[in-house]
């Protein structure tokens, strides 16, 4: 991917018009991957620009290089560095660093003792891995229909969903909104469920004033590299009790008890370590954390500048009292009589990359055929996954790049 491991310390460029930072390498040297000097190409040719990019410098390398240089590549001080630090960032008693975000929801499901007969009401708005994590276990998903604002769970359709095998409600906080902790917690209180906060997209968003993370419930994180940081591949489970800590460590380390003997299983677990090269690039990314988020949110308030005078291109919600997002991609909802499809297409052959942010579960192959969900079933959801764009978001986009992105998009839906 671009950049990755390459580029330096220096803080990508803002402000509108500004030039591209030359001390930043860019994909395919300084004449760009097409051979051009840069400027000078024909503008089909020009750089390709991607739609999300880690920011990577010589600290991951210096804290890399120390757990290599250590030997200790898995279960060693890094790793119990970046889980106290993460605990921390996101004001949780304790987190758990496990492989992916995958790994982390299908452990808090365990955690959560939800099984066969069991239902699990979720959003169908969502990376499918929120709704899988819930199959894994046996149990059944319950879709309810998402709020056409945020795009998250609707407190009334889940109340509306709820039966008397429910026991759980797996809630996301898409593109790194926050969802209606407060109601869904309400509802899971009064009806005896277990809350499980998918917080995959949002690190560093907060509810209420209050960081996602440290509100009781299992809150999982993930950190592939198109994420606000990452660790290559991980993610991570804060839970406030420490015995929920300790059975994720076990859980994810194949069931071994904590008596220091390595062949005594004293669970049914998995592998879902995080190894301490992952967890080294992530101690890096935490140190910086406040600072990739405030890039993100100056290049999202640029393209919310360029976007603004645009006819049938919605920009995402804003933030209000209740909700302040971390931006992890850059979702527009274009008008209902454009081809979204086609507007992609239109991108694509001036070198900009989009993604089709985010198709609906129930109308994904795998459930269509298991579950015989098809369209017309969340229409919400639906009518959200038909519209949304996403477009190149990371925190080095420069000003530049996204002058031409929203000028390809200003001719796509001409
Ligand atoms: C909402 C959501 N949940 C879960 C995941 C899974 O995370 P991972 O790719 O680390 O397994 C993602 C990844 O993009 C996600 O966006």
């Amino acid at each position: 991917m671009e950049g990755v491991g390459g580029n330096r310390e220096v803080p990508p460029r803002s402000g509108l018009g500004e030039k591209a930072d030359p001390s930043v390498p860019e994909e395919g040297g300084p004449w760009g991957k097409h051979g051009f000097p840069d400027g000078s190409e024909p503008e089909a040719k020009r750089r390709e620009i991607a739609l999300s990019a880690p920011w990577l410098g010589e600290r991951e390398e210096e804290l890399v290089l120390a757990v290599l240089r250590s030997g200790r590549l898995s279960l060693g001080p890094a790793l119990d560095r970046f889980e106290l630090a993460l605990a921390a960032r996101v004001a949780s008693p304790h987190a758990a660093a496990v492989s992916s975000g995958t790994a982390g929801l299908h452990l808090a499901v365990r955690l959560a003792g939800l099984g066969p007969g069991d239902e699990v009401i979720t959003t169908p708005f969502s990376f499918v891995a929120s709704a899988n994590c819930i199959l894994y276990e046996g149990a059944t998903p319950v879709f309810a229909d998402v709020d056409p604002q945020t795009l998250n769970l609707d407190p009334n359709a889940v109340e509306a969903a709820l039966t008397e095998r429910t026991k759980g409600i797996v809630a996301v906080d898409i593109f790194g909104y926050p969802a209606e902790l407060e109601e869904l917690a309400r509802i899971a209180e009064e009806h005896g469920l277990a809350l499980i906060e998918d917080a995959c997209q949002a690190l560093g968003a907060e509810y209420r004033g209050r960081p996602l993370g440290s509100f009781g419930h299992p809150t999982i994180f993930a950190f592939y590299p198109n994420k606000q940081m990452t660790t290559g591949e991980g993610g991570a489970v804060a839970v406030a009790a420490e015995e929920d800590w300790e059975l994720l460590k076990s859980l994810s380390n194949q069931g071994r008890t904590d008596s220091g003997e390595w062949l005594t299983h004293g669970h049914l677990g998995f592998n879902y370590r995080l190894d301490d090269i992952s967890a080294a690039v992530g101690l890096a990314q935490l140190e910086k954390l406040d600072a990739i988020l405030e890039l993100r949110g100056e290049v999202a308030a640029r393209y919310g500048e360029l976007i603004e005078s645009l006819d049938g291109v919605e920009a995402p919600l804003p933030d209000d009292e209740d909700h302040r997002r971390s931006w992890f991609v850059y979702v527009v909802r274009l008008a209902d009589e454009l081809d979204r499809n086609a507007v992609m297409v239109r991108l694509g052959e001036q070198g900009i990359a989009s993604k089709p942010y985010l198709p609906s579960i129930h109308l994904q192959p795998y459930w269509r055929e298991r579950f015989g969900t098809g369209e017309g079933m969340y229409p919400v959801s639906e009518s959200a996954s038909r519209h949304s764009l996403a477009l190149p978001f990371h925190t080095r986009l420069t000003a530049g790049e996204q002058e031409r992105v929203v000028d390809a998009l200003a001719r796509a839906v001409a």
